[in-house]
């Protein structure tokens, strides 16, 4: 049986007003939220204020990126070690946005899945196409590809310790969600390609729906059999529409 996770991804969004807000307001309601594995996923700069407020609640957080190095002479960049120093339990790695605008290619986020996991880190691994690969027939070849690029580096069992989160391109951000059939034959798909080289990989791996995803419409999609929960964008920013996502997954 896997545990639903949903998890909240803010992006570059928030200040340290608001960040305070949102974690009261989610704070407050998590108790209602039942079975459901809930984690936030702030800028950098706010992890501290994250750890503060949450140590000792139900809710696990996480960063939106790693390097893949240790440490020393790399300006700008932030190490596994130090996520670690702020409490955090996983990080995404592979997001569309950071493929497409900040040139991360499959070999890189796989090299940042693998430094993840070294470090006991629980990597979220963003796959999906875009609306172009979609409508050319090539979903299952790209998300394949995404996927591959993690299992020839680490081994299947690699995916054992993290989460995948299919996120179409074309629906992050649009207020178009894939429809629940959509995105259930895609994490039927992916399923499908780890049980090909492991059968308890597949079953344990949890795979999240990603984008638009809101509390109306994530009862639905978190109803599909390979369905394990969302990875929320715009409404993670809300503490009350992300309870209501919660509630749907609990
Ligand atoms: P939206 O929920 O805003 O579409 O974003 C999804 C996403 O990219 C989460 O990582």
């Amino acid at each position: 049986m896997r545990q639903p996770l949903v998890a909240g991804n803010w992006k570059m969004n928030g200040s340290r007003a608001s960040v305070r807000e949102l974690l009261d307001g989610i704070k407050h309601g998590i108790a209602e939220v039942g079975g459901a594995e809930v984690v936030v996923c702030p800028p950098f700069v706010y992890l501290q204020e994250v750890q503060d407020q949450l140590a000792g609640t139900a809710i696990a957080w996480g960063a939106q990126n790693l390097s893949t190095e240790g440490s020393g002479a790399f300006t700008g960049e932030v190490a596994a070690s130090m996520l670690l120093d702020f409490g955090c339990k996983y990080v995404i790695v592979g997001h569309s946005e950071r493929r497409s605008y900040y040139g991360e290619d499959d070999a890189l986020v796989a090299r940042k899945y693998a430094v993840a996991r070294a470090m006991g880190l629980v990597p979220i691994l963003c796959v999906g196409e875009t609306l172009e690969e979609r409508e050319t027939g090539v979903t299952e070849e790209v998300v394949g590809r995404q996927m591959d690029a993690v299992i020839d580096l680490e081994g299947v069992e690699a995916l054992q310790d993290g989460v995948i989160a299919y996120e179409p391109v074309w629906a992050i951000g649009t207020g178009v969600t894939a429809s629940p059939e959509q995105a259930q034959e895609v994490h039927a798909y992916i399923r499908s390609r780890v049980a090909g080289k492991s059968t308890s990989a597949a079953e344990s791996l949890r795979i999240l729906y990603g984008g638009s995803m809101k509390a109306d419409n994530a009862r639905e999609l978190i109803g599909k059999p390979d369905i394990d929960g969302g990875l929320i964008g715009g409404a993670s920013l809300k503490a009350d529409d992300f309870l209501a996502i919660c509630r749907a997954a609990g």
